[in-house]
């Protein structure tokens, strides 16, 4: 239904030329990250070699994943592209929105219609440019993504931090910024720094209550959550190919927990397994003859402390199963440890709820194993002490393990099935009771557990582990339960033990559904309407932002001059304006909201030229805007730092900032900044920033030979009649320059679209 074939045919089809020609630039065998990598150059086979850490490369990805949330945004730039269809096989998830309340169908007919115009919006604009859909309760992205898109070899985007997911099958795939995502589905190139390299060594084979999400938490353990910042984490060994597809997929997953920029298995034959029960013999055909392309080269594993940067070792045989947190993924207790550790530290022992599945741990593998344990406490006597909640990753999934009794029998233990959607992992959990902020242990098998990620309530001490480990903790409703080596009392006052769990890695009878809740594109699209109420407080189309005057710009007032750190959350909060993700001029107003006013100390109080009175930064910005007047915005170090958000661009963008004049930017920030047409500059000398007063008006000179290393001049008109001039920087090349000129990236694409 939804793969597309003949990109994969084309993918493969020189595959092997482009990794030989890496490997004649690179000089050395290769590991199976530089395969993918080089063989997905922008400019086609390798002509040299990229160094690591350092680099930044033109990518070309073979696809983009979104999902709700972020899809909205992106997919309203695209319109601006007056592209007729996405340039790269593109996917829409509507998983985000949906809230965990009482249960799945309960909840999934209230968001369908809490967020009826959101999802009308993207079904509409799917079916017109060409992207697959994938309605409200079809299931989690990257559960849907593995099941149909990811393919061994492969490269793709997807705007959601977890998208590494799919390296389960031996996919680069990278969280990313709507933005980019806006960048691919137009037909840009895609730019990463060339990544540094992690290489983990797994030997022997999990038994037992240890599973592969055991792997990820130990590796969290090691590395922390900063230590795979910048890197590709390759795994291999024979306990790589042991590992089901599935699992290697949570491993992948929660690879953002360390920061990596994504994690990746070598194709083998559990992924070639994977794919055939997945309906994809085609592809595993296709992979086959290339298999050799589809690992890193023998050497390389053989010697890996000399290809990789980092090297880890890991016995499966000996790895015990881990419970990570609380309040970060990166604090990890082997089970033997885990007790002690709750009573130390003053941890709530009683567990209140367990949570299994989200896009990390759903797998046919996962559940079947998890409902060994839920009918041994059914045959054993023991009633469940906690509550429990079960979130499929995808409605074939939760379709297939219905069909094959699991779900009956976690219901039995007094389980809750929810919809096949994000929920509780993404905060969309109404808790009862969870205002009240007691303090309470919960622990789930997904991959964050920062304060107040699931229930909001900060006091809420939340646990990762396996989905075996929720499910035996879950019967205990006791955190410093051990199933390995304590018993329980049952009903009957006997002294009961859980055996091992046990599973299946893939169903006997094959994988089923009914509906799996796609939508596939018109043919034609052109003739399909994009709905959007004009009334609509969550949507709103875009409208091209003005090309450049072809003046130098003068007379700007100064919205802000920031102080400290700004980070894209300073600049456009999240929290409550997510709502407002597809509507640029309403998210606008928390433009800048967060960031501290240099002259006052204060957030969100700068002082209006135009009445002399201090007010919110965006009510100030809209004055000017209505008046026609343009402004800047001063900033200290590192501005931008946090998240890929567009929005922190766009909207200075659209209510008339002209420039953003900083002592140094986050890079991606800027990038964003370029892209949608703004002057982004530095101060030459970071000093500079203390000659900007509060009521200058500010001149940006030299826009005329506005050209790639040749700096500008800001003139600082003060209040007092007197000037300061200085030199600013910028690292625009030739074409972001035309990005400028035009007004935006965008606006250069419709122009060669002929739009
Ligand atoms: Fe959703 Fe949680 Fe995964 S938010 S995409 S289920 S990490």
């Amino acid at each position: 239904m939804a793969f597309d074939l003949d990109m994969i045919k084309k993918v493969y089809s020189n595959y092997g030329s482009k990794v030989d020609a890496a490997r004649k630039v690179v000089g050395k065998p290769l590991t199976l990250t530089e395969k993918i990598l080089y063989a997905h150059l922008w400019d086609g086979n390798a002509s040299k070699a990229f160094k690591r850490g350092t680099d930044y490369v033109d990518f070309a990805p073979d696809r983009v994943a979104m999902q709700d949330a972020t899809a909205q945004m992106a997919l309203l730039q695209f319109m601006q592209a007056g592209r007729p269809q996405v340039a790269v096989p593109s996917t829409v998830h509507c998983d985000h929105l949906i809230q965990a309340e009482v249960g799945a169908d309960k909840d999934l007919a209230t968001a369908n219609i809490q967020n009826k115009e959101v999802y009308d919006f993207l079904s509409s604009v799917s079916n017109k440019y060409g992207l697959g859909f994938w309605k409200p309760g079809a299931g989690i992205i990257h559960q849907v993504v593995l099941e149909n898109y990811a393919f061994p070899g492969g490269m793709m985007i997807g705007t959601d931090s977890h998208t590494p997911n799919a390296g389960g099958l031996g996919m680069v795939a990278i969280g990313v910024g709507g933005a980019d995502a806006c960048d691919v589905m137009a037909g840009l190139a895609w730019e990463l720094k060339f990544p540094k390299l992690i290489g983990i060594k797994l030997t022997g084979k999990l038994s037992g209550w240890t599973s592969a999400k055991d792997v990820i938490l130990k590796v969290a353990g090691i590395l922390t959550v900063k230590g795979g910042t910048g890197y590709i984490v390759e795994y291999f060994g024979e306990g790589a190919r042991s590992l089901s597809a599935t699992g290697k997929g949570t491993i992948c997953n929660m690879g953002a927990e360390i920061g990596a920029t994504t994690s990746i298995f070598g194709y083998d034959e559990k992924s070639e397994a994977y794919l055939r029960n997945t309906a994809r013999a085609d592809i595993a055909d296709l992979a086959n003859a290339v298999k050799e392309h589809l690992t890193g080269d023998d050497e390389v594993y053989n010697n890996p402390e000399q290809y990789f940067d980092q090297v880890i070792e890991i016995n499966l045989s000996e790895l015990e199963p881990h419970i990570n947190g609380p309040f970060t993924p990166d604090l990890a207790w082997p089970i033997s440890k885990f007790a002690a550790a709750v009573k130390e530290n003053g941890w709530p022992a009683k567990l209140d709820v367990g949570l299994i599945g989200s896009c990390t741990n759903s797998s046919y593998e996962d559940i079947s194993r998890a409902a060994s344990l839920a009918q041994q406490a059914i045959d054993k006597n023991l009633i469940a002490k906690s509550e429990y909640t079960i979130t499929p990753g995808s409605e074939q999934v939760r379709y297939t393990v219905d069909r094959d009794g699991f779900l009956d029998t976690f219901g039995k233990m007094g389980g809750v099935v929810l919809a096949n959607a994000c929920g509780p992992c993404i905060g969309q959990w109404a808790r009862h009771g969870a205002e009240k902020q007691e303090k309470n242990s919960i622990i789930t098998s997904f991959n964050r557990n920062f304060a107040k990620r699931a229930d909001g309530n900060p006091n809420t001490h939340a646990f990762v582990a396996s989905p075996e480990m929720v499910t035996a903790l879950a019967i205990a409703g006791d955190l410093t339960f051990n199933p390995l080596t304590d018993t329980l009392t049952n009903e009957k006052g006997e002294q009961v033990k859980l055996d091992e769990p046990k599973g299946w890695e893939l169903p006997a009878k094959g994988f089923a559904v009914e509906d799996a809740g796609y939508q596939a594109p018109a043919e034609d699209g052109s003739k399909v309407e994009v709905l959007v109420d004009p009334k609509s407080s969550r949507l709103q189309l875009l409208d091209p932002f003005k090309a450049w005057e072809g003046t130098d710009i003068k007379g700007l007032k100064l919205l802000i001059k920031a102080k400290g750190k700004c980070t894209t959350d300073h600049i456009s909060m999240a929290g409550p304006w997510l709502k407002f993700r597809g509507h640029l001029d309403n998210i606008s107003n928390n433009m800048l909201i967060g960031a501290i006013n240099f002259f006052n100390d204060k957030a969100d109080t700068v002082k209006n030229h135009l009445t002399g009175e201090y007010g919110p930064v965006p009510a100030t910005q809209r004055a000017y805007k209505a008046a026609g007047i343009g402004s800047i915005v001063v900033g200290d170090e590192n501005y931008g730092e946090g998240s890929s958000r567009e929005h922190a661009a766009m909207e200075p963008r659209h209510l008339g900032v002209r420039a953003i004049l900083v002592k140094s930017f986050a890079r991606i920030h800027e990038t964003n900044l370029k892209k949608q047409g703004m002057l982004a500059l530095t101060f030459a000398n970071p000093a500079d920033y203390d000659k900007v007063q509060e009521d200058d008006l500010i001149d940006i000179i030299g826009l005329n030979e506005f050209a790639p290393g040749k700096s500008l001049q800001i003139v600082l008109n003060h209040a007092n009649d007197t000037k300061d001039t200085f030199e600013v920087n910028h690292t625009y090349n030739e074409q972001q320059i035309e990005w400028f000129k035009a007004g935006g990236a965008l606006n250069i694409i419709r122009k060669n679209m002929g739009a």
